[in-house]
């Protein structure tokens, strides 16, 4: 293949995005994505590679909330493709878009998400996050866990810390510091990991944790974190109130 063929050949997840016949709207709405388009429309596509699925199995009744959104570009994209009731993109920054174009899309700025009550997302949910850096990705395995959420689709970015009694640092050294953090959330959130080499990004393990998929193998496993964590919060109220007697 010639230099000047093999520069026009795109990565087949950003030539599937330009198909797509929302592809301008959404680059309208989004825009300026900034200086990595190519990379961060893959990303996209991986991550909804593992919607469709989820999404097309109870079409316009999931609530989508991407979590740390930043350009929202993921559901921003999912409310054009796929039939989800709303899509809301979360991040604790103001962005100033197009985001009245988007039906089905709303994005909530200046939401810490630390901040958010895990009660308070609708039912069914699923909970995405994309490149959400180090503690960001266990903020959001957690609003997963203490939610009704019952998918979670998470690409993690930079690592935070690795626990010792999660992989022990020999292996950590041996597989790389990115895919012992992937395998850490994992395990918090009962979930799997998928590389998805089509990402453009070096950063493409996609975990996918769900509490109603009774194959994963995890099932079981899924619902006793989702009955311990209810327990969690119910001892959490109580000792809430216990606070606010005793003061
Ligand atoms: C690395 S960017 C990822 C953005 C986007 N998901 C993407 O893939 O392009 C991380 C985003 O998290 C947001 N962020 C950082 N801390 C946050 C917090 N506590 N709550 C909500 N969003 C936060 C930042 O403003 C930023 O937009």
């Amino acid at each position: 293949m010639s230099k000047q063929k093999k520069k026009q050949k795109l990565d087949p997840y950003v030539s599937r995005f330009l198909q797509l016949k929302c592809a301008s709207d959404v680059l309208g709405a989004t825009h300026p994505i900034g200086n990595h388009v190519q990379k961060e429309i893959s990303e996209s596509m991986a991550i909804i590679k593992r919607l469709k699925g989820i999404i097309l199995k109870k079409p316009m009744e999931y609530t989508l909330y991407d979590m740390c959104a930043g350009n929202a570009l993921t559901s921003v994209l999912a409310a054009h493709l796929l039939p989800v009731k709303m899509s809301i993109a979360i991040d604790i920054r103001k962005r100033k878009r197009s985001w009245e174009n988007v039906k089905r899309f709303t994005y909530a700025q200046e939401v810490d998400i630390h901040e958010i009550n895990p009660e308070d997302l609708d039912n069914p949910s699923i909970i995405i996050g994309v490149h959400a850096c180090r503690s960001l990705a266990e903020q959001i395995v957690s609003l997963y866990l203490e939610s009704d959420a019952e998918h979670l689709i998470l690409m993690p970015c930079c690592a935070g810390n690795v626990k010792d009694r999660e992989i022990p640092s020999i292996f950590t050294k041996q597989i790389g510091k990115h895919a012992a953090w992937a395998w850490q959330l994992a395990r918090q959130s009962g979930g799997h990991i998928y590389e998805d080499t089509r990402c453009l990004s070096a950063r493409n393990l996609v975990i996918v944790a769900s509490k109603t998929l009774k194959k994963s193998g995890g099932g079981t496993e899924n619902r006793l974190i989702k009955q311990l964590s209810k327990e969690h919060r119910k001892r959490a109220k109580v000792l809430a109130k216990l606070r606010h007697t005793t003061t």
